[in-house]
């Protein structure tokens, strides 16, 4: 078995999607969800599947790394194998990704290098290109420069408004990002024998 924490800031469906995967195939557990934003929906929603949140907060002033240092502790503390952003809108430094020795991975609402950023939806759609589509990326130190691992696009629909393509890319994302999650779970497990 392999131990996940899911960081993320908002509505959470990414995270239900991966809570629900890990669910079904009864052999990873998530050990937290982690959010920066006090009231933020994830919250209720990991808290209607069970799932234990550690809310941790980016105090104005306050240097990253006390922040990140909070993060890795309960990482630690809680056995954590590796940690998924769904929807996490700080970004993590260096220092974390160094102090953090498991594999970080990031959702990303684009055909990354394009698009890269808090405006990847929008920015898509409006750039005209007939394919868009989602990104599975291992972070690096960079805003969505990490190596891609899986990318998933579809055929922009003549006339599509920007929430139909919103949609479109939620679905694709419910479907992608919990299969790559379940696979680096299953990489960690059998790299450490299944003995944990
Ligand atoms: C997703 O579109 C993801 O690609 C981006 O943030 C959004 C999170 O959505 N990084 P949700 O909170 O999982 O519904």
């Amino acid at each position: 078995m392999a131990r996940l924490a899911v960081f993320a800031s908002g509505t959470g469906s990414n995270f239900v999607a991966i809570a629900a995967a890990l669910k079904a195939a009864h052999r990873h557990a998530i050990e937290f969800l982690l959010c920066d934003v006090p009231g933020a929906a994830v919250l209720d929603r990991a808290k209607e599947l069970g799932v234990p949140t550690v809310l941790i907060q980016y105090e104005k002033g306050q240097p990253r790394q006390a922040v990140e240092k909070k993060m890795v502790r309960h990482l630690e503390r809680r056995g954590v194998d590796a940690v998924a952003l769904a929807g996490f809108m700080k970004l993590l430094t260096p220092w974390f990704l160094q102090a953090f020795k498991g594999p970080v991975i990031n959702l990303h609402p684009s055909l990354l290098p394009k698009y890269p950023g808090v405006h990847g939806i929008e920015e898509s759609f409006r750039s005209g290109d007939p394919e868009l589509g989602i990104s599975v990326i291992r972070v690096d130190e960079g805003v969505d420069t990490g190596p891609v691992l899986i990318q998933k696009s579809f055929s922009r629909i003549p006339g599509e408004t920007l929430a139909q393509v919103e949609a479109r890319i939620h679905a694709l994302e419910h479907e992608c990002f919990p299969r790559e999650v379940l696979k680096m779970l299953d990489e960690i497990d059998g790299m450490s024998g299944g003995a944990r």
